[in-house]
């Protein structure tokens, strides 16, 4: 995600102005005085998805130039225009298929459909007939937000908003673009004295009644296991965030893939960078509102996001797991590079009506998705089941680098 809300020039709105949702602070806070100081996965869990208090279980949505952060399907639907692109690809490898479901977990505001399908139909390309697009979300009603915004943009006839049956096998894919990021993260600090080097900073509650970290033994081994897996050893004090809760969500999100890819985007890092003492001495978790990035999770409970980079290696042995095969990897600048440009811009600026203004804004998104220092950096990891044996996928070649 990025901080800005647009590339013109608008007035950003008031981060204090969010407050807090107090019927869920107070949940939360019965509960530690009931239990105990919980996991900070446990309240980050009630702080993005308690059913009516949650961020992302609010109606109002949290991407988009009116919301807290900006993400890149939001900044332009050629972003969406691209995986639609690299979706087209994987077709082609599997013998296109007359039906090829996109199944899309964290579909937000539709955003990236929309980018997705209308490319797809601006290019006509020959997979549209197939596509069966089915958006996933935490809250219900954004589903049917999702499907009024398809509707305006006449690409409605392609929505299968119904979960299939706990048997369906799929042919197609699974697209998530920064949800792993949103998935809760455990905390712990590096303590060389304590038996496996770490200890775990769960929430409790001050003498005040206030939010405050308690550090105390790790609550689950797979905490040490994960670090341990990965050659990592946190330096005494350095603090840092596990995903435990990854194995779970990408073995969820591709039950029913039995031939196709899965496509995942994200800020994240390979693990000696993401845990490293110097550089990231305090952890990665940062919190979004009002596109104003804050370091305190204890504010705006309920209002704003909460946010962690995501650990590559995790995910890959996540997938393994789940039985997928890795496909390829790139970063976004690349994936935008080789598939965004050419026939795609020329299209989108052939639409009817479109302007000088459309013009510019496209050249805006592009340089803002190609920065490799921002959006551009992000990564992009593409897996694989039943795909046939040796398949590439074009747009996952890697660009040369300067110099190299
Ligand atoms: C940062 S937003 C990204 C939204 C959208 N993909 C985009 O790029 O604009 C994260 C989204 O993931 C959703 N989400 C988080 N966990 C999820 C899960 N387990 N299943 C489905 N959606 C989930 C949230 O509700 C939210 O809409």
């Amino acid at each position: 995600m990025d901080l800005q809300p647009g590339y013109r020039r608008e007035r950003l709105p008031d981060p204090e102005s969010v407050g807090e949702d107090e019927v869920l602070v107070e949940a939360i806070r019965a509960s530690i005085r009931a239990s105990g100081p919980m996991t900070f996965a446990r309240f980050m869990e009630h702080a993005l998805y308690e059913p009516g208090h949650g961020y992302y279980r609010r109606p109002d949505p949290g991407p988009g130039r009116a919301g807290d952060f900006l993400t890149a399907p939001e900044a332009h639907p050629i972003f969406g225009a691209v995986i639609g692109r690299l979706l087209e690809q994987a077709w082609e490898a599997l013998g296109r298929p007359e039906e090829f479901t996109i199944s899309e977990p964290g579909a937000g505001t539709g955003a990236l459909a929309a980018g997705l399908l209308g490319g797809l139909r601006d290019l006509g390309s020959p997979m549209l007939s197939a596509v069966r697009y089915r958006p996933v979300e935490v809250e219900p009603s954004r589903v049917d937000a999702i499907r009024a915004r398809l509707a305006d943009a006449g690409i409605d006839p392609f929505i299968r908003p119904e979960e299939p049956g706990p048997g369906a096998r799929e042919t197609g894919a699974v697209v998530a673009n920064e949800v792993l990021d949103a998935l809760p993260v455990h905390r712990v600090v590096g303590r060389p004295g304590r038996p496996e080097g770490i200890a775990e900073l769960l929430v409790a509650l001050d003498e005040g009644g206030s939010f405050a970290w308690a550090e105390r033994d790790p609550t689950t081994a797979a905490l040490a296991e994960r670090l341990h897996d990965e050659g990592v050893t946190l330096a005494d004090g350095q603090v840092t965030e596990v995903c435990l809760a990854l194995d779970g969500w990408l073995a969820d999100a591709a039950r029913h893939l039995a031939r196709g890819v899965v496509v995942l985007v994200d800020y994240a890092d390979e693990p000696a960078a993401l845990h490293d003492p110097v550089t990231r001495p305090t952890g990665t978790l940062r919190a979004f509102a009002r596109h104003a990035v804050g370091g305190d999770p204890f504010r705006h409970v309920g209002r704003q996001d909460l946010t962690a980079t995501v650990d590559l290696a995790a995910v890959r042995a996540a997938a393994a797991r789940a039985g997928l095969r890795p496909v390829g990897e790139t970063t976004q600048a690349e994936l935008v590079a080789t598939l965004g440009t050419g026939e795609l811009t020329t299209a989108i600026l052939r639409r009817d009506g479109a302007d000088l203004q459309d013009a510019l804004d496209l050249r805006s998104a592009l340089a803002r998705l190609l920065d490799p220092r921002g959006m551009g950096g992000f990564r992009v990891l593409v897996f694989g089941r039943g795909l046939p044996d040796g398949t590439a996928l074009e747009g996952l070649r890697r660009l040369r680098r300067a110099g190299g």
